[in-house]
């Protein structure tokens, strides 16, 4: 570390500093769940954050990582996550709320043994105990030392605390259905020119916002089954789902979320008036027919008109519609012949649709593409049809293995990807069921985490060799993720 502070001082230099702090404690927090105390591993992860503490310090002086409300305030600076943070934050602040622990102080300098030791302190309280703060002060003063403390978590008047996860995930499932039901109505309200369900639809994308940012592994993963029979409802409530899990982690605010999951809802509404011949031949399109579907854009965005909502939540919608297919580089459809920009609900729309519609189970294709093939596609067309930057983020989000993905492991042994990391670094190691066959079918076995890694070598335990159709293996993966 220099001796002196840059001339040049980073504008954001306190949301870097904080970022890399609260990336490294986690990442040794999440260690103190898998490794033992001595193991090498635990030795890597204290140093990587032995290294930011101290370096923060010797910066600042100071460093203090405060919870007020939804949020992480680093030396008093309020933090924002970057995309591929936003999950490491939220768990970050998981842990320590459930702990009821609403601040980490260091005042000086620190040694590795110290730093482990209030790792390990802290992933053993109990939960829910609003005296672990003090329980924690006394222990690391028996052990003298001095320069870390720990405060409690301010609660303010009208938080709720203890979510039910087990009644958050029923509940999310609740609200995915609700949504394919609310677009059934949609398309029969179409079809009999009555008037669009729209107040309804409003009510119920601001249920699935809230649920969203709860938790958003359930819906993702519903989303993310591609096994249903109907695929023309299930892919516009998928869009919906993407869209809106994709703005949260670039950072649109909670009001407009809502206004990207009705984009995401409606985006293909024009498609109820395309003839269902169209819509479901399997052979190759003629041009006639091809410019009848390719009209779709352009009938949807006319139906949003009629809806007669008039404001900001229909400019957002008919940006869906109207700009889903029209492509990052412009080269899509409808035509223009005045090039324009898409907008950024237009751009995220078309991400979140180019994906499902990738993965999408036709007839011809029983299942859809494995997952490396998606990942590579939307690279390579980064740029191309898709905007690269919210491509990115997408890819980040669904990693590289999404959920509900049967995967052959080194070992030999089957699962089913059921988390992904919150760790965008550690993308291609989710947890995996791992399933066994007995008596005619495979059942569920142990769940495993792909970062476990070997405590003598330091090497993971398991990995991910290659994905496999569960068609083959007549394997339901919903069963096993929700
Ligand atoms: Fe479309
Ligand atoms: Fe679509």
């Amino acid at each position: 570390m220099p001796d002196e502070k840059p001339t040049l001082v980073h504008e954001h230099l306190p949301m870097k500093l904080g970022t890399e702090f609260i990336t490294a404690f986690y990442r040794l927090l999440r260690g103190t769940t898998l490794y033992d105390r001595k193991s090498v591993v635990m030795d890597r992860l204290t140093q990587e954050c032995l290294q930011v503490v101290n370096g923060i310090i010797q910066w600042e002086g100071n460093l203090l990582l405060k919870i007020v409300r939804d949020h992480f305030f680093f030396n008093n600076t309020r933090m924002i996550a970057s995309a591929d943070k936003t999950l490491i934050f939220k768990a970050l602040w998981r842990e320590m709320r459930k702990r009821r622990i609403g601040g980490i102080e260091f005042s000086e300098t620190v040694t590795g043994e110290h730093l482990k030791e209030l790792a390990y302190l802290l992933s053993g309280l109990e939960e829910s105990n609003g005296n672990n703060y003090l329980s924690v002060e006394k222990q690391l003063e028996q052990r003298n030392i001095e320069s870390i403390e720990v405060g409690k978590l301010e609660l303010l008047k009208d938080e709720d605390i203890d979510g039910n996860p087990e009644g958050q995930k029923k509940y999310s499932k609740e609200v995915y259905f609700r949504c394919i039901g609310l677009i059934r109505e949609v398309v029969e309200s179409i079809h009999h020119q009555k008037p669009l369900p729209i107040r309804k639809a409003k009510r119920l994308v601001q249920n699935a916002v809230n649920t969203l940012l709860q938790d958003d592994s359930t819906l993702l993963g519903l989303a993310n089954i591609k096994n249903y029979d109907e695929y023309a409802f299930n892919h516009s409530v998928n869009v919906a789902i993407y869209a809106m899990a994709l703005g949260q982690r670039i950072g649109i605010p909670k009001k407009h979320l809502s206004h990207l999951g009705m984009a995401g809802l409606f985006h293909d509404m024009g498609k109820t008036k395309i003839p269902e011949e169209i819509l479901n031949k399997t052979e190759k399109l003629s041009p006639e027919e091809r410019s009848i579907l390719r009209s779709h854009p352009v009938i949807g965005t006319e139906l949003i008109t009629r809806m007669k909502e008039w404001g900001e939540l229909s400019a957002r919608m008919m940006e869906g519609a109207f700009e889903h297919h029209l492509g990052y580089d412009m080269t899509g459809y409808p035509r223009l012949t005045q090039k324009k920009k898409m907008t950024l609900f237009g751009r995220i729309v078309a991400v979140a649709d180019f994906y499902d519609a990738l993965v999408r189970p036709r007839a011809h294709r029983r299942f859809p593409y494995v997952s490396e093939k998606i990942v590579g596609m939307m690279l390579e067309r980064s740029g191309k049809e898709i905007d690269p930057a919210i491509a990115k983020v997408f890819i980040h989000m669904i990693g590289v293995f999404p959920l509900g993905t049967l995967a052959l492991l080194n070992t030999n042994e089957m699962g089913i990807v059921t988390q992904v990391q919150e760790d965008t670094g550690l993308i291609d190691r989710p947890k995996v069921c791992l399933i066994y066959y007995s008596d005619g079918e495979y059942r569920k076995d142990k769940v495993v985490d792909l970062i476990e890694m070997d405590e003598v070598s330091g090497e993971f335990r398991r990995s991910i060799v290659k994905t496999l159709d569960p068609n083959e293996y007549n394997i339901n993966v919903a069963e096993f993720l929700i």
